[in-house]
């Protein structure tokens, strides 16, 4: 089997386009957490970086405006319905940002071609994790800085962990992903992170817990925004392959949990991210 082919299928099929016709409210949700991590970017200003699991590219449009227009910002990804949708966002910087769809865990980069490594939730789907960062590494000059997110464990995050349950009600459990298994919570644990980088050759590793709160919309109704959260993350695998009648249901049972935490406006949910610094 090919190198992470699950993940090449999963993003650019029926997953990926769902992801895609969604982006717009991710890149909403997920801005201050870009804002946040880009608040760690070291000083000296980076002139090529590289954005692994850029997805929709809005972070990468974030991470090129901070870093200035002497910076470029290479995205990579998988997904071909993601890169379409960072391809229209790039048309507001055309000289600044380029997206490349590949795999970033075996793609064949220019050595010492980079000198930042950045990613927002998009650096724990490989099936090898630390040969894929030893591939990033050497496409990194020497001391580069490495900067990523990524979530801490399902049941530190309220945001879907209330949702997930929710939805057991009505649809079967899954079977436990095995540790470590590629997917959005696979880096929970710090230490195997730490393990992955120092074993793919990085230094000065450092991993600080960061709590976020994601505000899902404003001015829509509860109905609405549950509709936006069953879309994506564990809740959406869950219902991936569910009838319309047992979706409805999954949305009722959902909204029920999330009730305390809508204020009328917005509703605000609970979530923990580990934010990574290291150097190549
Ligand atoms: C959770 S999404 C995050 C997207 C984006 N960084 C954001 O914050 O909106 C994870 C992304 O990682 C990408 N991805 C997964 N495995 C990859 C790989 N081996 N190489 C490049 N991209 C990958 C997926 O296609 C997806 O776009």
């Amino acid at each position: 089997m090919t190198a992470n082919s699950e993940q090449i299928d999963y993003w650019n099929g029926e997953a990926g386009e769902r992801w895609a016709s969604y982006d717009d409210m991710m890149s909403r949700l997920l801005a201050p957490i870009a804002d946040a991590l880009l608040e760690r970017l070291p000083a000296g200003a980076a002139r090529a970086a590289l954005d692994v699991g850029c997805g929709g590219g809005s972070q990468s449009l974030l991470l090129a405006q901070r870093l200035g227009e002497a910076a470029t910002v290479t995205g990579i990804d998988i997904s071909a319905p993601l890169l379409d949708v960072a391809r229209r966002r790039a048309a507001a910087v055309p000289e600044q940002l380029q997206f490349l769809q590949a795999d970033a865990a075996v793609h064949t980069f220019e050595a010492n071609s980079y000198d930042l490594l950045f990613s927002r939730f998009g650096v724990m789907f490989f099936d090898d994790p630390e040969a894929a960062f030893a591939n990033l590494r050497r496409a990194l000059v020497p001391g580069a800085p490495l900067l990523f997110c990524c979530w801490q464990a399902l049941k530190d995050n309220p945001w879907t962990w209330l949702a997930v349950q929710a939805a057991l009600q009505h649809v079967p459990a899954p079977p436990p992903p095995q540790p470590g298994e590629p997917g959005p919570f696979a880096f929970a644990d710090p230490e195997r992170v730490d393990t992955i980088l120092a074993g793919a050759g990085f230094a000065a590793i450092d991993i600080q817990s960061q709590p976020v709160t994601l505000h899902w919309g404003e001015g829509e109704t509860l109905a609405d925004q549950v509709r936006e959260l069953v879309q994506i993350g564990p809740v959406g695998r869950l219902l991936a392959d569910q009838p319309p009648e047992v979706r409805e249901r999954v949305r009722e049972s959902i909204a029920e949990v999330m009730a305390p935490y809508y204020d009328g406006e917005s509703l605000a949910l609970e979530g923990r991210t580990w934010f990574v610094t290291a150097r190549a």
